[in-house]
């Protein structure tokens, strides 16, 4: 597992690009959008990649709903990438999805590539106002479609074994370094990100309410929210 790809260098891509290559991973990048391939070149020293064929790890990070609405799905990008993925790929090969993805679509992405790779769902997590916390490298879920997907997907992103064991300090076996939590069933890290999602929007509306509460009854909503019982 030492040649990745990422595929779709946008506002998770790229940032995931610079921190698999940091890592000492030889790092290259895929995208529709000729700007974005540069940006990254220029800025992160990311190889572009012409043909799918060398690589041992495949990284989804292409955009998943549609352009001019948030919060309706749009993974034809997905699929067509999963589709040139099935076509150049070597067998064996790793394959993460790491764009929001509806229910099922792991397990179509795994159909798609005839089962000839392994497939993980690690669902990122990034929020680049506060990169500290919520960057690359913070604590995320993990599914495969089979054992031997999740297997390979622990070691490449957390350097352990499923049942939480380091791999032996003695093989000479790379990982990304990320804290993961594998669930031995891939809908549940599907839908992880999306409740996890939903519940956010949840207590953001809830705030939003509160705010426009007090302001209508002129009490200091800072005050109320930093209050340390609630
Ligand atoms: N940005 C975030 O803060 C964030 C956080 C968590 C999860 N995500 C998820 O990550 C995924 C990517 O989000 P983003 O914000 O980076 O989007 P983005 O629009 O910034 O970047 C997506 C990139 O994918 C490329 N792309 C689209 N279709 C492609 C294709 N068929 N082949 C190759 N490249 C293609 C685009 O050109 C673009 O550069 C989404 O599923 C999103 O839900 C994003």
């Amino acid at each position: 597992m030492n040649k990745v790809l990422v595929v779709g260098l946008g506002q998770l891509g790229l940032p995931v690009a610079k921190y698999v290559k940091e890592r000492g991973f030889d790092t290259y990048g895929y995208d529709i959008s000729p700007k974005a391939v540069e940006m990254a070149q220029k800025t992160a020293a990311i190889g572009k990649a012409i043909d799918f064929g060398e690589f041992d790890v495949f990284i989804l990070c292409v955009s998943t709903h549609k352009p001019d609405d948030m919060f309706s799905p749009q993974i034809d990008g997905l699929l067509s990438v999963v589709e040139k993925i099935s076509k150049e790929a070597k067998s064996g090969a790793l394959v993460s999805i790491e764009s929001t993805i509806p229910k099922g679509i792991s397990k179509k992405v795994f159909d798609t590539l005839n089962h000839r790779m392994h497939v993980v769902h690690a669902p990122h997590r990034w929020y680049s106002l506060e990169e500290k916390e919520h960057g690359v490298n913070q604590l995320r879920v993990i599914g495969g479609v089979c054992d031997c997907c999740l297997k390979a997907g622990m070691q490449f992103y957390g350097g352990v074994r499923v049942d939480g064991h380091s791999y032996s300090s003695s093989s000479s076996l790379k990982s990304l370094g990320i804290p993961m939590h594998p669930v031995k069933n891939i809908e549940i890290a599907e839908l992880t990100k999306v409740i996890e999602n939903a519940h956010r929007y949840l207590q953001i509306a809830f705030a939003e309410e509160l705010c426009l509460y007090c302001q209508s009854n002129n009490i200091n909503f800072p005050e109320l929210r930093d209050n340390p019982v609630l």
